[in-house]
């Protein structure tokens, strides 16, 4: 399930994020997370499963058009292939799609169009 993302789990969700490949520079990062923890329109989810943390992924909210972004999705490499990125993609939709459109970002378009 998706949990929203709590200062206490800085941690692992930088260890998440830093397999996006634009977020492997610790600076980049670190700007990254204080703008989830910050900025009201940046939401940042972990996917939780039997108390392990396995996935993270990252919205920006766009109340003016109407639009959710997915700006970082990524899944610890031990637990790909097994349907997280999916299951994450669809919760986010049960979350937004009443009253927001979802769309990607260049990042994560490819993975938002094969979930299609
Ligand atoms: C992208 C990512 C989140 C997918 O997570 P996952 O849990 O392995 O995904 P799922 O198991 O739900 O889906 C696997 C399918 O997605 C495909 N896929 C994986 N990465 C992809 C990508 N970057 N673009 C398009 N398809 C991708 C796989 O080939 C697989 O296809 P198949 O079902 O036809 O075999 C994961 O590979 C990851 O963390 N990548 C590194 C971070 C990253 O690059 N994120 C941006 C992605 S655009």
């Amino acid at each position: 399930m998706l949990i929203r993302y709590k200062k206490s789990m800085e941690k692992i969700a930088m260890g998440l994020l830093s397999f996006m490949p634009e977020e492997k520079d610790v600076k980049k990062l670190q700007h990254t997370m204080k703008a989830y923890e910050e900025n009201e329109n940046w939401h940042l989810y972990l996917w939780r499963e039997n108390d392990d943390v396995l996935g993270a992924i990252g919205v920006e909210i766009n109340q003016i058009d109407a639009t959710v972004t997915v700006q970082h999705i990524s899944v610890n490499p031990s637990h790909r292939e097994l349907g997280i990125g999916h299951k994450m993609i669809n919760e986010i939709r049960e979350i937004y799609e009443e009253n927001y459109q979802i769309i990607a970002n260049d990042l994560t378009e490819s993975f938002l169009n094969k979930c299609e």
